[in-house]
Formats: structure tokens, sequence, C-alpha cells
């Protein structure tokens, strides 16, 4: 249903990801663009306070639809929580919403995370396409399935694989969008250049994603990366792991700021730093690709003063983390740009070593 959704003279390029029970597009919107979602028994929006009086009209005009509702969350990383799920559920309930009815996100990482997550258990799951109004939401967040929720033991520790029916991205959302925010969505695109594209960090090292048609140019790019990935591996079982590249740290970045100190993509930036220092004091990564690494993420204005209190602590923490199997911590460690390797076993003193830089 996804390709008829959006008509073609709307869509500046697109991309198509087969996973191994769906196929979808990930579509870049000319300015004109209207979604066609009228095949839908109804349709349920769902955006946040902070989009919600910016965007929540202009949907009521471009969606071609017989019967559409809105669910309005609250903003924020805090409030990925079940709670939120179940306000979404208790909406979607209320509005009588069936197993041929449509959730449309609107919004950031938080915002398609939860509705990606209540529209997979929603009367065992029904389709959901996303706008994502965030560039982090754009590069990563939106595509590839992964919908999680926080707890108090850590970040998207409960969650599931539900991919969108369609992902749209309209370069018109960032418009409004903080400057934080967008320089926080920058550190994603870097984290992907980094794994994966020497070519693609190259180039970000000469481009200025000041400029709008650069910026446009990049999102699509690092898209086009991660779709390949997550066509790979949808599961994680392997290379997809790489897209945690900088995410083991941040997560607990995240967890010990009580979600308000950083935003995700800022929490990452730290986090590729730390790692950075990991494969250096491993002798894995050379000092010179450790600094072109910190060089980009500098030029981009992701350089934070970070302080960690208690390195015990710390590293207590990263066994919250998903990526630990049978007790043992999995981390994304980079050799090269473009060269990086899934690490488990590393001895807890490399991590504190590690650490010390940051004391
Ligand atoms: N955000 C990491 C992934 O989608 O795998």
């Amino acid at each position: 249903m996804s390709d008829k959704m959006i008509a073609p003279d709307n869509i500046k390029d697109i991309i198509e990801i087969n996973t191994k029970d769906s196929t979808y597009n990930v579509a870049l919107l000319k300015d004109s663009w209207q979604c066609d979602v009228s095949a839908y028994s109804k349709v349920l929006v769902i955006t946040n306070e902070k989009i919600a009086p910016l965007y929540l009209e202009l949907f009521q005009t471009r969606l071609i639809t017989q019967e559409v509702y809105a669910h309005i969350l609250r903003d924020g990383e805090e409030f990925k929580t079940w709670d939120s799920i179940k306000q979404i559920l208790d909406s979607a309930f209320k509005f009588k919403l069936d197993r041929k009815s449509l959730m449309i996100a609107v919004g950031g990482g938080v915002v398609s995370d939860l509705v990606g997550f209540a529209s997979g258990i929603y009367q065992r799951g029904i389709d959901f396409i996303s706008f994502p109004t965030t560039l982090l939401a754009q590069v990563d967040a939106s595509v590839g399935g992964k919908c999680g929720i926080n707890n108090e033991f850590g970040k998207n520790l409960i969650g599931l694989f539900h991919q969108p029916v369609g992902v749209f991205v309209w370069m018109g959302f960032l418009a409004s969008l903080p400057e934080r925010e967008k320089k926080a969505g920058i550190a994603e695109i870097i984290k992907i250049a980094a794994c994966f594209d020497k070519k693609f960090f190259n180039d970000l090292e000469n481009m200025d994603l000041k400029d709008k048609d650069n910026l446009t140019f990049c999102i699509f790019r690092a898209i086009k990366i991660k779709a390949k990935v997550v066509m790979e591996d949808e599961r994680e079982k392997g290379v997809r792991a790489a897209l945690n590249y900088g995410h083991t740290f941040g997560h607990v970045i995240e967890l010990l700021g009580n979600y308000k100190e950083f935003l995700h993509g800022e929490a990452v930036a730290i986090g590729i730093r730390m790692a950075n220092s990991l494969s250096l004091e491993l002798g894995k990564m050379s000092r010179k690709v450790k600094d072109s690494i910190d060089s980009l993420l500098d030029k981009n204005d992701l350089k934070f003063s970070y302080k960690v209190a208690n390195k015990e602590v710390f590293y207590q923490n990263f066994f919250m983390d998903k990526k630990v199997e049978f007790g043992k911590l999995r981390v994304i460690l980079l050799r090269d740009i473009g060269e990086f390797e899934i690490c488990s076993g590393i001895n807890k003193t490399s991590f504190l070593k590690a650490l010390e830089e940051w004391e």
C-alpha cells in the first residue's frame, strides 16, 4: 500500500526497503506532497505537544482520508514510557480503530518509537507510517522498524521490531527544528559515515551542513546506507549492530542524566568519542583516525563537556544494555573509517582506563 500513498509527482527521491515480511518506501517529499490513506478505515495521527500547534492543521489538509483522529503526547525522551503506550492504545480503543486502521507518527524518535510499538501490539499489530520531523528521526530512528521504550533500568529495553509501511521525509519540518536538535541529528549522520562509508565521511569533512542542499543530500545518503544495513540484517544478528557505535556509552550518559541533560544525538556524539578512546586504548584505532572523527564532530559543534562522576557506576550501567549477551558486553569499535568491529569480552580495566579521560 505504501507506494500508492504518495503520488510519484510528490517525490524527489525514493528508496525501497525489503525485509523478510515487509516492503516499504522511504520517500523524500516535494513541498507540495499529499498523502492518500483512504484505503484505511480510520487514521490516528500521533504527535506531541510541540509539533501539534505547528503541523497538525497541515495534516488535516494533506491527508486524503475518510476519518482522522489525533492523539497528542508530552514532549521528551522521559515520556518514552509504558504510560505513553497505554495512552495511545486507549485513544485507539476510544476512536474504535480496527485492524484495517492506520497510525501515523508525526514527530521525532520518541514519537516514532512509541507509535511503532503501540501499532505493533494494537489488536496484534496494525500498519503505521512515519513522518519524521527531526533530523535524527529522518536519518535513523524512523527507518528500520526498531521500536522501544525506556524504563528505570535503561533505554529501549522493552520493544519490538515493527516495520512501518512508509517513511516520508519532508525537509519542511526542519524549518522549525531548533538548532540544538539539528546538530544532534548530525551526530547520527557522522556515525553512519564513520562506520560504513569512508567516501561519505571525507565528503562530510569538506561540506557545510548548514547549507540546506548539502544537508538534504546527506540525509538521504545516510538513509540509503541505513536501508542497505537493515535489508541485510533486520533483526541485528550481525552488521546492524554497527549502528550502535557510540550508543553503549551514549545510553549510559542519557540514563545517568535522567534523559534530560543531553539529547540522544548529543549523548551519541560523546559516546562516539568514548568508544574511540577505548579503541585507541586497545590499539585498534590510530590517533590519526581518532583525531579525524573528533575534528568532524567539532566542526559540527558536537563538542560537550561531560564528566564521568564515578567510573565504576558508569561501567556497571553498561550491563543494563541490550548488547549484553551471556554477561558479556558487546561494543562497536572502529579500526578505521568504514571499518568496524563488534567486540565482546573486553576487560573492565580497559573500559575504566578509557573513561579516565572523562573524569
Ligand atoms: N538506531 C539503530 C538501528 O536502527 O539499528
